[in-house]
């Protein structure tokens, strides 16, 4: 039999039962064994889960997942908060954007639908920030909907099974309707999360486990070609490179100067160093010329970090303030409390290059 004919009657069990035996536990998952016994998964920490999710790996998002709980137990409690408390127990995961967003969404879910989350992909579409693939993945796991989910892991176990030529992005609606074709109505959430467990720990982007693999029998990419090769990918354009300064000061109380960004644009709200604008251009605007008030500012290398769209190289400044400075559009903060500012990745790094020890435990 070969792939472009398997259907859910016979791929959903061969899935199923690698699952019921290798699954991942995590924090976030009902196991088959307790679903067995009808437990399901509650539709908050499957929201919470999947948004992280789309940040960063599941090793890394435990620990997230673990904290936004302790701090809010519930939806109501996440709306209730302070959202400055949320953006600095977001900070490390980055796109800012989500956490404001995230708050958003637990407000309506509190207060337009009485702390329940709607229980279809379309009612879960209408909060903000749920996107197609969340939606999908909320419906499917926590309320048993037959939603065909699709993140990177499922996509690349498509694209082998199938022997998809089309590159991505434009193979993405073929995808999803071969996905909706697999997908079981008895144990849609179970299904979802196996393909993404697939995805994570067999059918990896390199050096596939094949031989593990359930789908081995019928995998296309394994007959056709090397597995590895897919999904194909048109050619990625380079990231632009952009330059800028960040200048930390400290004073004579070990404390770091620093101020909020704007609430709009990349890092809207976070917590920064000051610093010149991040250009293309390289005609000094970026250099020292730029200091926020007059000190000994000393150059102390750079530091680079990739966003989405560009590559970011930070020349760092440092200076040691021993008289008082005006402080209008900032504040100064003990260094031994930086860890809970709401610091994205590339100010930690930017402190660290001026102060070595800054976010290190005392
Ligand atoms: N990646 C994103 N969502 C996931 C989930 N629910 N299970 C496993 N991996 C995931």
């Amino acid at each position: 039999m070969t792939l472009n004919t398997l259907k859910a009657t016979e791929a959903a069990p061969l899935l199923l039962d690698w699952y019921d035996r290798h699954h991942r536990d995590l924090p976030w998952r009902v196991s088959p064994p307790m679903a067995a016994r009808g437990a399901v998964a509650d539709p908050y920490h499957v929201w919470l889960s999947e948004v992280m999710l789309q940040q960063t790996t599941v090793q890394a998002v435990k620990a997230y997942f673990d904290k936004f709980l302790g701090l809010w137990p519930t939806v109501e409690d996440l709306a209730a908060a302070d959202t400055e408390d949320v953006m600095k127990a977001w900070a490390g995961l980055g796109y800012y954007a989500r956490a404001r967003n995230l708050k958003k969404c637990a407000e309506a879910v509190a207060r337009e639908h009485g702390g329940r989350f709607p229980d279809t992909e379309e009612g879960l579409k209408s909060l903000p920030g749920v996107g197609d693939y969340t939606a999908a993945a909320i419906a499917a796991i926590a309320f048993n909907r037959q939603s065909a989910v699709l993140d990177g892991n499922v996509e690349r176990v498509m694209s082998r099974l199938h022997a998809i030529e089309t590159p991505l992005p434009a193979a993405k609606p073929e995808m999803r309707r071969l996905v909706s074709e697999l997908t079981p109505s008895d144990r849609p959430g179970d299904f979802a999360q196996a393909m993404m467990d697939l995805g994570a720990t067999i059918c990896t982007p390199k050096r596939p486990a094949c031989s593990l693999c359930p789908f081995r029998a019928n995998c296309r990419a394994l007959t056709v070609a090397d597995p590895e090769t897919f999904p194909r990918k048109t050619a990625r354009k380079e990231r632009p490179l952009r330059l800028g300064a960040a200048f930390v000061a400290i004073d004579r109380s070990d404390a770091v100067y620093l101020r909020k960004r704007a609430d709009s644009g990349l890092l809207g709200g976070m917590t920064e160093v000051p610093g010149t604008d991040w250009t293309a251009r390289r005609d000094g605007e970026t250099s020292i010329e730029a200091r926020p008030f007059a000190a000994v500012w000393e150059a102390c290398g750079t530091v680079t970090h990739v966003f989405t769209h560009f590559e970011l190289r930070l020349s760092v400044y440092r200076a040691e303030v021993t008289h008082a400075v005006a402080t209008s559009d900032g504040w100064w903060e003990p260094i031994a409390s930086l860890r809970a500012q709401a610091l994205p990745s590339v100010m930690k790094k930017a402190i660290t290059q001026a102060i070595p020890h800054a976010f290190k435990a005392v």
